[in-house]
């Protein structure tokens, strides 16, 4: 709980949508205090109605960053380790930043270029990630997110028809082959093995249904491999057509949080030997999709 004499007493924060399929900005709040029921209510709305919100100016500290995240459920950690935060393991670090300063000269995760769903690879896929940004790209580096409600409500009713009922697996150790990423390990393995999720998934909140699909699926059960295969790339390119997209220039401090149950992401290229950039993630579990 709070501490009531912290609670932020100021007026309600103001949603302004992006002129996008999805998104929105959040102002006239600070995410370094506890919010109020009141405050947090406009958000929670907010992020269920936009499914992608962003808070600018919102320079935290990582304790901060763990609190706000907290108020949407329980924290997870992640199967990579290698990503952990040095001293808060529920805190990951996305960084091609070294200790002396210097840059590493790569990207530090490249499955983060493609699209995907956070965490679709266990049997409780995130509900929400938050991220913030202490280091930008000058250029590039941006995040895309699609609006997966949307690409589902266009698909055709034979699609639709089709798909319906139908499996994919989402695969930790497939997602890294398809790209070129060290192989997962044993340990990491047994602590992710292959999940079957639904291919349309319906919104535990909102009863709405999206394409869930992305590079951490492997192929669609009782299908053809090839056929099913196709079949996943043929949904993800709909679901990503520049009509479902925002487009997100990162600025130093910005807070960003997303509905992993509503949209599929992915970062654009950048000059990593020469342009540093660091993000902090948290995410918060979320339900069995069905
Ligand atoms: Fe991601």
């Amino acid at each position: 709980m709070p501490d009531s004499a912290q609670i932020q007493t100021e007026a309600l924060p103001l949603v302004k949508p992006f002129d996008a399929a999805l998104g929105a900005e959040v102002s006239n709040i600070d995410l370094s205090r506890p919010l109020s029921d009141a405050q947090f209510a406009v958000v929670e709305q907010a992020f269920l109605k936009h499914h992608v919100l962003v808070f600018r100016q919102q320079p935290l500290t990582d304790e901060q960053h763990l609190a706000f995240a907290s108020r949407f459920g329980e924290l997870e950690g992640h199967v990579n380790k290698s990503t952990h935060h040095k001293k808060h393991d529920k805190v990951q670090v996305f960084s091609n930043v070294k200790d002396d300063g210097k840059t590493t000269g790569v990207h530090p995760e490249l499955g983060t270029y493609v699209w995907h769903t956070d965490k679709s690879y266990v049997a409780t896929p995130s509900l929400t990630t938050v991220l913030r940004s202490p280091a930008i790209a000058s250029e590039g580096g941006d995040t895309l997110f699609t609006n997966t409600h949307a690409a589902y409500d266009d698909l055709d009713a034979q699609t639709k028809q089709k798909i319906e009922g139908l499996k994919a697996e989402h695969s930790w150790k497939r997602s890294r082959e398809k790209v070129g990423e060290r192989p997962a390990t044993a340990e990491e393995i047994a602590a992710a093995p292959p999940v079957q999720h639904p291919i349309a998934r319906t919104h535990p909140v909102t009863g709405r249904k999206c394409i869930y699909v992305g590079s951490h699926t492997s192929h669609i059960i009782g299908m053809d491999y090839d056929a099913g295969v196709q079949l996943l790339k043929d949904l993800e390119v709909h679901a990503t057509q520049p009509k479902y997209i925002y487009r997100h220039k990162w600025q130093v401090d910005d807070v960003l949080m997303w509905d992993n149950r509503s949209t599929m992401h992915c970062v654009t290229p950048y000059d990593a030997a020469k342009e540093k950039r660091a993000v902090h993630r948290v995410v918060v579990k979320g339900d069995k999709p069905v």
